[in-house]
């Protein structure tokens, strides 16, 4: 008999012998690109083999990269799924595998809570009531209506839904306050800017922009320069982040406030994956930590910000 028991009869593996199999979304933003590099950075650190697939934004292709990954027999998959719907089927082929799930950075929308381990990543309604906060605070004093225009992330994803949700709940409070149009810009710099651009003409009043990111923020400046505007004062801008090339732009006044969704989630996915690996049951729910950013907090966090 070769004693092939489970890993529970087992013990722990050595964490050179574990692999695990990322999924990630793509490459569509600042943000995204900083996620990836601090996993892969995190898992060459602790000395576990990372298997990585890019879906460029595509659900299928993520669940083609979970099924294979399922098929490799890894130990744990990790992923951050593109849409909120739609995964019952392969997360129960994982769960029939005996493969735990690990969400990262976006939520699953599925009645059973079986179908993943832990859930490690940002309260994204949170973030969107911050922005809907400043908004309110910025425009208190505003004698005629608040003219928003708001540019959503990828359609159907989490952070969409829910940075949508908070901030229309935190601006419910002032009347005033009016979201004229929305459309996405799938949280990349060429949608943000392409989605200003045709929005602008419709919408000439303008008061306030707000982007579920910074990238697409970034590209709303572009659009906003070309019309012969000035961003950050003939029109304010709220966004999502934190990134490098966003604080930038609040350092310089083009962005007027910046609530942070931080894409550090390397270390504490370690800490959950040895956690499955030692027989221990992680948390169900970790809510990443974050904060705010003025146009002077920007200027005084910008030379230590990594990414
Ligand atoms: O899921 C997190 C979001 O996805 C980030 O805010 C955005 O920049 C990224 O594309």
């Amino acid at each position: 008999a070769d004693g092939g028991g489970s890993a529970e009869s087992e013990g722990p593996k050595e964490l050179s012998d574990l692999t695990v199999g990322f999924a990630q979304v793509g490459a569509e933003s600042g943000w995204r690109t900083a996620n990836t590099k601090d996993i892969q950075d995190s898992f060459e650190e602790a000395g576990i083999p990372l298997k990585f697939s890019d879906a460029q934004q595509k659900q299928e292709n993520q669940i083609k990269a979970i099924r294979s990954y399922i098929q490799q027999q890894v130990d744990v998959i990790a992923f951050s799924p593109v849409v909120e719907t739609g995964w019952d089927a392969v997360l129960n082929e994982a769960k029939d595998a005996g493969i735990p799930v690990v969400l990262t950075d976006r939520a699953v929308d599925s009645k059973d809570e079986s179908l993943y381990v832990s859930f490690l990543g940002s309260d994204f309604v949170e973030e969107g009531k911050k922005a809907g906060d400043w908004a309110l605070a910025e425009f208190a004093e505003a004698t005629e209506p608040v003219e928003i225009i708001q540019l959503e992330g990828t359609t159907g994803s989490a952070p969409a839904i829910d940075r949508g949700e908070g901030f229309a709940a935190a601006i419910a409070a002032d009347p005033n306050l009016e979201v004229v149009a929305s459309q996405t810009g799938d949280f990349t710099r060429a949608g943000g800017k392409q989605v200003t651009e045709a929005l602008l003409k419709s919408n000439p009043g303008v008061d306030l922009i707000y982007a579920h990111n910074d990238d697409m923020g970034l590209g709303a400046i572009e659009a906003i320069e070309a019309a012969g505007l000035v961003p950050g004062k003939d029109i304010k801008i709220v966004t999502v982040d934190a990134v490098k090339d966003g604080m930038q732009a609040l350092a310089d006044g083009k962005i007027n406030f910046i609530v942070e969704c931080s894409p550090l989630l390397g270390k504490q996915l370690i800490e959950i994956v040895e956690q499955i690996n030692n027989g221990e049951t992680p948390e169900k729910r970790i809510i990443t930590e974050e904060t705010t950013f003025t146009q002077e907090q920007a200027i005084e966090a910008l030379p230590d910000r990594q990414y």
